[in-house]
C-alpha cells in the first residue's frame, strides 16, 4: 500500500522506498509530485471551475484542443476519460463516417494479432487476449482480428464492409512488440486505396514515450484518427481522440458525448503536460536513456543467461524470460523495484520519462538481483 510519491520513487506505509519503473502503467511520465503538474492543479483549483459538463466551452478545454490540433495532423479533438473510451469513440466515429459513404454494409473494425485496445465491449472485441475475452462472450459484433500481414489484410479490407483498421505502433500489453514500420506504411497505403480509416492507438506508446511526441512522427505518414490517454493529464483520468477533417465533418452535434470529458481541471493540467512532454530536450533525453537502457539489458542478458529476448524503443521495453515473469516481478517488488508484466514470460519497463541514468542503473542492479533469485 503506497502512501507517497516523489520523482521516480513511491513509498509504502512503512517508509520503504520503491523505484517505480511502471509509472502507473505509462501514466506518470513526469514522475511523482512534479512541481509543474502540482502548480497546474493549484492554478485551476483557484478558479473554482472544476467541472462544467461538455455542454459548454471552457478556456482550458479550448487551449488544449488548439494545442493538439496545432501539433498534429488533426483538425478536431474529442476529450474523454480513458484509453478504452477513446478507442470506443474512435470506432463510433469510423462507423458514423462509413454510414455516410453510401455503402450500407460498411461497418467492420479490424484489429491486429497481439493487439490490446481496452476492456469495454467494442475494445475487448478488438483485443487479442483470450483470457480477457472468453468470460464475456458474445463480444461486440463487426470487429475482427487478423494477422499482421499485408497479404491477409488485402483479402480482408473490402471497401464495402470495412470501416477502420486500428493498430498500436508498438503493442504494449501484447509484449512490447514494435510493429514493423514498413508493414505500417503498407497498411497506410492499403487503407487509403480501400477507403478505410486508419486509427493509430498511441495510448501507451505516444506522448514522448518512444522519443517523439507522437509515435507516428517516426513512421513518415499520418493516420485518420489517433487515440491518446494514459500520461495526458499527469495522472488524472483523461483520453482524447484526434481526428482528421473527413471524420470531423461526418460527426454531427449530439452523435457522441460524455459528461466528464475534457473538464477544466483535466484540460488545464493536460495543457501543461503536453508542453512538457513535447519539449525537444526531454525527447532527446528519452532517446538517449532508451538507447543506453537497451544496451544495458543486452549486457545483463549476456551476463546472466536468464533473458530470451529484448524488445523496445525509447523508454518502453519488454524482456522475455525463460521462467514465468510473475515470481520475478514479486522478487523485484520485495527488493524495492516496481515492474509490470506483459504476458506470462515478459517483464515490461515503462519508467517515468524524466528518469536519470543513475536511477536506471539502480533499477538494473535490482533487476539483476531479482532475476538470479
Ligand atoms: C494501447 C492501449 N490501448 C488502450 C488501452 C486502454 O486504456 P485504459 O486502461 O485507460 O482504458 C491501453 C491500456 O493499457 C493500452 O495500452
Amino acid at each position: 500500500m503506497f502512501v507517497r510519491g516523489e520523482g521516480v520513487y513511491m513509498f509504502d506505509a512503512d517508509g520503504k522506498r520503491y523505484l517505480d519503473l511502471v509509472a502507473g502503467i505509462a501514466v506518470t511520465s513526469l514522475g511523482h509530485a512534479d512541481s509543474g503538474v502540482m502548480n497546474a492543479m493549484q492554478e485551476i483549483m483557484a478558479t473554482g471551475l472544476i467541472h462544467t459538463s461538455n455542454l459548454y466551452r471552457t478556456a482550458p478545454g479550448e487551449a488544449l484542443a488548439q494545442w493538439l490540433v496545432q501539433h498534429s495532423f488533426a483538425s478536431s479533438v474529442f476529450f474523454c476519460n480513458s484509453g478504452a473510451e477513446a478507442n470506443e469513440g474512435a470506432f463510433k466515429f469510423a462507423r458514423r463516417w462509413a454510414g455516410a459513404t453510401g455503402s450500407p454494409s460498411k461497418h467492420e473494425i479490424i484489429a491486429l494479432r497481439g493487439a490490446f485496445h481496452g476492456r469495454m465491449p467494442g475494445t475487448l472485441a478488438a483485443t487479442d487476449r483470450p483470457a480477457y475475452r472468453l468470460p464475456f462472450r458474445p463480444l461486440m459484433g463487426g470487429v475482427r482480428i487478423v494477422e499482421r500481414d499485408l497479404q491477409e489484410l488485402r483479402a480482408v479490407l473490402d471497401p464495402e464492409t470495412a470501416a477502420a483498421v486500428i493498430v498500436e505502433p508498438i503493442q504494449g500489453e501484447g509484449g512490447v512488440r514494435v510493429v514493423d514500420p514498413e508493414f505500417l506504411r503498407g497498411l497506410r497505403a492499403l487503407t487509403k486505396e480501400r477507403n478505410v480509416m486508419l486509427i493509430l492507438d498511441e495510448i501507451q506508446c505516444g506522448l514522448g514515450r518512444t522519443g517523439s511526441f507522437f509515435a507516428y512522427e517516426q513512421l513518415g505518414f499520418e493516420p485518420d484518427m489517433l487515440t491518446i490517454a494514459k500520461p495526458l493529464a499527469g495522472g488524472l483520468p483523461m483520453g482524447a481522440i484526434l481526428v482528421n477533417d473527413t471524420i470531423a465533418r461526418a460527426m454531427q452535434p449530439g452523435d457522441h458525448g460524455t459528461t466528464f470529458g475534457g473538464g477544466p481541471l483535466l484540460a488545464h493540467v493536460a495543457h501543461h503536460v503536453v508542453q512538457r512532454l513535447s519539449d525537444p530536450v526531454l525527447l532527446a533525453h528519452v532517446q538517449e536513456m532508451g538507447a543506453w537502457f537497451g544496451e544495458q539489458l543486452q549486457a545483463l542478458s549476456d551476463r546472466t543467461g536468464r533473458i530470451r529476448a529484448i524488445r523496445g524503443k525509447g523508454l518502453m521495453w519488454g524482456v522475455d524470460v525463460h521462467e514465468p515473469a510473475a515470481p520475478i516481478i514479486q522478487r523485484a517488488f520485495d527488493k524495492g523495484l516496481l515492474l509490470v508484466g506483459a504476458g506470462e514470460h515478459t517483464l515490461r519497463f515503462l519508467p517515468p520519462l524524466v528518469i536519470t541514468k543513475a536511477e536506471l542503473a539502480e533499477g538494473l542492479e535490482l533487476l539483476e538481483a531479482a532475476l538470479v533469485g
